[in-house]
C-alpha cells in the first residue's frame, strides 16, 4: 500500500518507540510495523478515537499505539470516563462489551470480532439462572470475563484485581463466583466465607504446571515467580506472588526484583522487558490465541472503516451495567 511506506517522516516520528522496542524487533521488521503505527496514531487524532489496550497486547500495539493500557479493571474504569467519540478496544470481546455497556452513546470497535475468551464462552445466561434457582439467596459474583447477557443475570461483577474485595463486601457467609473455578479457589484462600464456584477455566493459565515453576527456579536461581489467579491452586502455591496483570506490574515497579518470571500470557513479559531493561525477565510462553488476533493492520482497518462495531442490546446493557457499576463503586 503506497500510503503505508516507511518514509523519513514515519521513521522520525516512530523513532522513540523503536528505541524502546529495538530488542524485540529487528530493523527490517520495524520498517513494516512503523507505517501502521504512524497512520493509526494520525487517524486516531483525526477521529477523536482512544485506544484501550490490555496488558497482553504485543509490544508494537502496547507501546506504539495504545492511549491507555492496563488490566480489565483499569480498562473498564478508563472506558467509563473517556471523552473520545470512538473507543478501539485492543483486547478480547468481553472487554469491548464492557466498554460499550459503560458508554452506550459511543462507538466501540474491536479490530477482530472473533477475539473471544474461553471463560466467557464457558457460561451462558441460562446457566446463571439455573445456579440462582439452585442457590437461592446466595449472591452471584460474575467475573468480567463473561458476556453482557451473563452479567445481566448477576448481582455484582469482579475482576482478578478486586475479587477478594468484592467477596468481602458481600453481606452473606456464602457467595457464588462464576465462571472461573481457579479465581474462586484463590479467593477462597483469602476470605472467611464459603466461595462456591463453577467449572470455567482459562485455556492459557491452566496450562502452567508446578513442574514449570520448579524448572524456572532450578535454571534461574533467585528468580521471583509471579502468577495470575487464573492459574491452578498448585501453581499459585508454588509462586511468590499472585495478582492481576496490573498488580503484577505494580509489584515489579515497587519491589524491583532482579530476576522475575510471570506465569501468564507471553506479551506481558515482552511489554515489561521493553519498559524495564534493568530487569531480567524469564519468558515462559503461553499465548492467548484470542488476544493475538488483534494486530496493527486490523486496528488500522477498524479505525478506517469504523467496523466491526460492538453492539449490546439496550435492555441487556441496562441490566448488565448494574453489577458493573456496583463493582466499580466498591473497587
Ligand atoms: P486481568 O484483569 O488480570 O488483566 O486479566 C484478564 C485476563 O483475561 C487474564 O487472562
Ligand atoms: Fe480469556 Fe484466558 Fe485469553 Fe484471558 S488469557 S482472554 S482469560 S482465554
Amino acid at each position: 500500500m503506497t500510503d503505508l511506506a516507511y518514509t523519513a517522516e514515519v521513521a522520525r516520528e516512530t523513532a522513540p518507540v523503536f528505541d524502546l522496542l529495538k530488542d524485540q524487533y529487528d530493523e527490517t521488521h520495524w520498517e513494516t510495523l512503523a507505517p501502521y503505527i504512524y497512520e493509526i496514531n494520525r487517524l486516531k487524532k483525526e477521529k477523536n478515537a482512544v485506544i484501550l489496550a490490555h496488558n497482553y497486547m504485543t509490544p508494537d500495539i502496547f507501546h506504539g499505539v495504545a492511549d491507555i493500557v492496563g488490566d480489565s479493571l483499569a480498562l473498564a474504569r478508563e472506558a467509563a470516563k473517556t471523552e473520545a467519540d470512538i473507543i478501539v478496544q485492543c483486547g478480547v470481546h468481553f472487554m469491548a462489551e464492557t466498554s460499550k455497556i459503560l458508554c452506550m452513546d459511543k462507538k466501540v470497535l474491536i479490530p477482530d470480532m472473533k477475539a473471544g475468551c474461553s471463560l466467557a464462552e464457558g457460561i451462558t445466561a441460562n446457566d446463571v439462572k439455573l445456579l440462582r434457582e439452585k442457590y437461592p439467596g446466595v449472591p452471584i459474583i460474575t467475573y468480567v470475563n463473561t458476556s453482557a447477557e451473563v452479567k445481566a443475570e448477576s448481582d455484582i461483577c469482579c475482576t482478578s484485581g478486586n475479587a477478594v474485595k468484592i467477596v468481602e463486601a458481600m453481606e452473606t457467609d456464602e457467595v457464588l463466583m462464576v465462571p472461573d473455578r481457579y479465581l474462586a479457589a484463590y479467593t477462597q484462600t483469602k476470605v472467611n466465607k464459603k466461595v462456591l464456584t463453577y467449572q470455567g477455566s482459562c485455556i492459557v493459565h491452566e496450562r502452567f504446571t508446578v513442574k514449570d515453576i520448579e524448572t524456572f527456579r532450578a535454571r534461574y536461581p533467585g528468580v521471583e515467580v509471579l502468577a495470575h489467579p487464573e492459574c491452578t491452586p498448585e501453581v499459585l502455591e508454588a509462586s511468590d506472588y499472585t495478582g492481576s496483570t496490573q498488580q503484577m506490574i505494580d509489584y515489579l515497579e515497587q519491589e524491583k526484583p532482579g530476576k522475575v518470571v510471570l506465569i501468564t500470557e507471553c506479551s506481558m513479559s515482552d511489554n515489561i522487558a521493553a519498559a524495564h531493561p534493568e530487569m531480567e525477565l524469564v519468558r515462559p510462553c503461553q499465548l492467548c490465541p484470542h488476544m493475538k488476533r488483534i494486530t496493527l493492520p486490523k486496528i488500522l482497518e477498524s479505525l478506517k472503516t469504523e467496523q466491526p462495531e460492538v453492539l449490546v442490546d439496550p435492555d441487556i446493557a441496562a441490566r448488565a451495567i448494574v453489577p458493573i457499576n456496583k463493582m466499580l463503586e466498591l473497587s
